[in-house]
């Protein structure tokens, strides 16, 4: 009794952003699940249990979160474009998920086997077509062409990011700014869309929309940078997905960019073997992470995250005053203490 007392005593724990987000939002992220689920239906049962499959493992709805709360940080009061927007924005973060495993070679997914181990690469191809397809009819049924011109265009953005991604495998000398060109349209470009058209969405004001978009451009980019990071040193339990993949595709990331910058020559000896030419043996993940802390790379990583997450809150001025607005600055520095 006396423990149970004290217990009651203590404070509630914060709410972090994201959860305070997805608490204002409720009603509105229950229309969006709803929606994910009916529209993955299919009389082709691959379609609805594979995407069911990956739907259902959760994740962390951060790009429906965005276009919702963008849409009520410039005034908007909630509606059903929004919420199709929102699902729509999601069904193309799914369906880049399914192609992006295939292509990564990446066996796990939201903590659990990627759909390719379970169906097949063949199948993860085809269903994550399917759901970019979906996504488009979605968007169709907001009858803004604003929407579908945003989104087409991110769409196109990714693909070309994600191919640009696989002509930079095992470079070692990647340049810095093929790396953030890379992060910017792989990623970057889905956050800024999400943002900029739930923005419009709630606004004819193309200033204020344009400046949403650049709140989710940066915040894409720091969340991308902050993944990277963790793909040398994130625990598995917390990411849901396997420590090294970067490593072991060869991918150069932004923690490998620096940590070669101001490694000696043994240093880019070792990075040019295991990135380069992929020539890896047991202990080399575990010294490469070695050589990111070590080197101070794994530090400075994350104050380039830092500067993006402030230019997000930076971006943040044209918004309305309130609630909405803080969780969102809130959100960006969130993005830089997951990796924590
Ligand atoms: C994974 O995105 C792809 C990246 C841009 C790193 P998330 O980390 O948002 O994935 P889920 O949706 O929560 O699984
Ligand atoms: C994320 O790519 C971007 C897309 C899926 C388009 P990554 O390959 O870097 O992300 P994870 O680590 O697989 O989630
Ligand atoms: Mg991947
Ligand atoms: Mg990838």
């Amino acid at each position: 009794m006396a423990l149970h007392a004290e217990a009651k005593m203590q404070p509630a724990p914060a709410l972090t952003p994201m959860d305070r987000l997805t608490e204002l939002l409720a009603p509105e992220l229950a229309d969006v699940e709803r929606l994910l689920a009916e529209r993955a239906a299919s009389p082709v049962a691959t379609i609805p249990d594979l995407s069911s499959y990956l739907i259902a493992a959760g994740g962390k709805r951060l790009r429906p979160v965005l276009t919702l709360a963008s849409a009520r940080a410039v005034g908007g009061k909630g509606s059903e474009a929004v919420n199709k927007l929102a699902a729509a924005v999601e069904f193309i973060h799914t369906a880049t998920l399914l192609h992006d495993d295939v292509v990564d070679d990446s066996d796990l997914r939201r903590g659990k086997a990627a759909a390719k181990n379970v169906w097949g690469a063949s199948a993860s191809i085809l269903v994550g077509d399917f759901l970019f397809a979906r996504s488009f009819t979605l968007m169709t049924e907001t009858r803004d062409l604003r929407i579908l011109d945003i989104l087409s265009r991110a769409s196109c953005v990714i693909a070309e990011g994600e191919v640009r991604q696989l002509a930079a495998l095992g470079q070692s000398e990647l340049a810095l700014g093929e790396y953030m060109a890379i992060v910017e349209a792989k990623t970057a470009a889905l956050f800024e869309a999400a943002a900029r058209a739930g923005a419009y969405t709630a606004t004819n004001d193309d200033t204020v929309a344009n400046a949403m978009g650049e709140y989710g451009r940066r915040l894409g980019r720091a969340f991308q940078i902050v993944d990277d990071l963790l793909d040398y040193g994130g625990l598995t339990a917390v990411i849901g997905k396997s420590v090294g993949d970067d490593f072991r595709e060869g991918k150069i990331t932004l923690p490998v960019i620096y940590a070669r910058e101001t490694g000696s020559a043994e240093d880019r000896k070792f990075w040019d073997r295991v990135m380069g030419d992929r020539d890896q043996h047991e202990t080399d993940l575990a010294h490469a992470i070695h050589l990111i802390r070590a080197s101070g790379a794994a530090d400075r990583t994350l104050e380039t995250a830092r500067e993006e997450a402030a230019a997000a809150r930076g971006a943040l001025t044209r918004a309305t005053p309130g609630e909405f607005r803080d969780q969102l600055a809130l959100l960006a520095d969130q993005t830089i203490t997951r990796a924590f």
